[in-house]
């Protein structure tokens, strides 16, 4: 079995390493120009020059969840897209979301400002039923936030193509029931694949129906957001702040406006890390589940988009 490694702006020979030691027999390369056909590939944002190459691969390993930029690309016809599934991802965002909501409703910005001020103030405690939080996505990542915001009693809302039942989640389902998610929430956070039906699904009209005084935690994919919409709504009050992880170019141009935005919180697209050893243990499980015949997790398909 020979296995190609094509990951951009990913360091090979750790990986390779990796990959070797849990799948020993297989022949397993980074991958140039010209190289021999191969079964398997793992990839991030590959060139479109490989997948041309190797139009006799069985599965394209994706090192991520999101699998937006890979469908772009012209895939070798056959080949299974396979996403990462979790491996280590959801409790990162669990932690990175509840952060990021549990910052803004203790207002523990403002106690920050106040202690490097050198003022002893307190502010009035807030409702938590008055900060219902809505999750769009209840996938992999979606349905792990909303369970971790719920455990903070938090009341929680969740939004998915097809219903689902999440334990302490009201749930939510399909196009028609968004208007009235959104009106149940006050805190949206957005966890939705980036397809051409959630494109641009954050602006002015949906974030507008969250409840006044909202806020996003943005941590899919920058393309969601119309960023003009979400700074209109800063500025009328409609939303009180924002933290985002993604951007619609990352980095972002140095005079872009979210830099320094007062009310939003910006990271470099960290909110959810691919985990090395925990990725290649999970690709190397798939990889010996496929040629025993078995059925694998996290198998994308490309007519939906995720
Ligand atoms: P997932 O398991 O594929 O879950 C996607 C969820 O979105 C599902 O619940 C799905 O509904 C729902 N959905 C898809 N299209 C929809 C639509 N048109 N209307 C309503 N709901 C829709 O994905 P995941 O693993 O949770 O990851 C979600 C995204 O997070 C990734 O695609 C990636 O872009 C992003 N991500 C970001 C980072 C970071 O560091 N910032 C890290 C990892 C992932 P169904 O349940 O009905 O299928
Ligand atoms: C990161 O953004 C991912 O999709 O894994």
């Amino acid at each position: 079995m020979r296995i190609l490694f094509c990951c951009t702006g990913t360091k090979a020979a750790p990986w390779l390493d990796g990959l070797r030691a849990a799948l020993p027999g297989a022949d397993i390369a980074e991958w140039v120009p010209g190289a021999p056909q191969a079964d398997h590939a793992v990839v991030w944002a590959p060139p479109q020059q490989f997948l041309d190459e190797q139009p006799g691969l069985q599965a394209l390993f994706n090192i991520g969840a999101g699998v937006d930029a890979l469908l772009k690309l012209r895939l070798p016809p056959g080949a299974l897209v396979v996403r990462l599934d979790d491996a280590g991802m959801s409790v990162q965002m669990a932690e990175y979301v509840c952060h990021a909501v549990i910052r803004h409703f203790r207002e523990f910005d403002g106690y920050e400002r106040d202690m490097a001020e050198g003022r002893w103030s307190y502010r009035k405690p807030r409702l938590r039923s008055e900060w219902p939080v809505g999750v769009l996505g209840l996938g992999v990542l979606g349905t792990r936030v909303a369970q971790a915001l719920a455990q903070f009693e938090f009341p929680v809302h969740g939004w998915s193509r097809t219903p689902r039942e999440v334990a302490g989640v009201t749930c939510h389902a399909g196009e028609a029931a968004l208007p009235g998610f959104l009106a149940a929430s006050r805190v949206l956070v957005n966890l939705l694949p980036l397809t051409p039906a959630t494109e641009n699904l954050l602006d002015r009209d949906t974030l507008g129906r969250l409840q006044p005084g909202g806020y996003l935690v943005n941590v899919a994919r920058g393309a969601h957001l119309v960023e003009a919409d979400l700074l209109a709504l800063l500025d009328s009050g409609h939303l009180a702040g924002a933290t985002i992880d993604v951007l619609r170019e990352e980095p972002p141009p140095a005079d872009h406006p979210f830099w320094r935005h007062p009310q939003i919180t910006l990271t470099p697209h960290t909110s959810a890390r691919t985990l090395r050893e925990e990725s290649i243990a999970q690709i190397a499980g798939k990889i010996r589940a496929l040629g025993r015949g078995e059925p694998i997790a996290g198998i994308v398909d490309p007519s939906r988009g995720y």
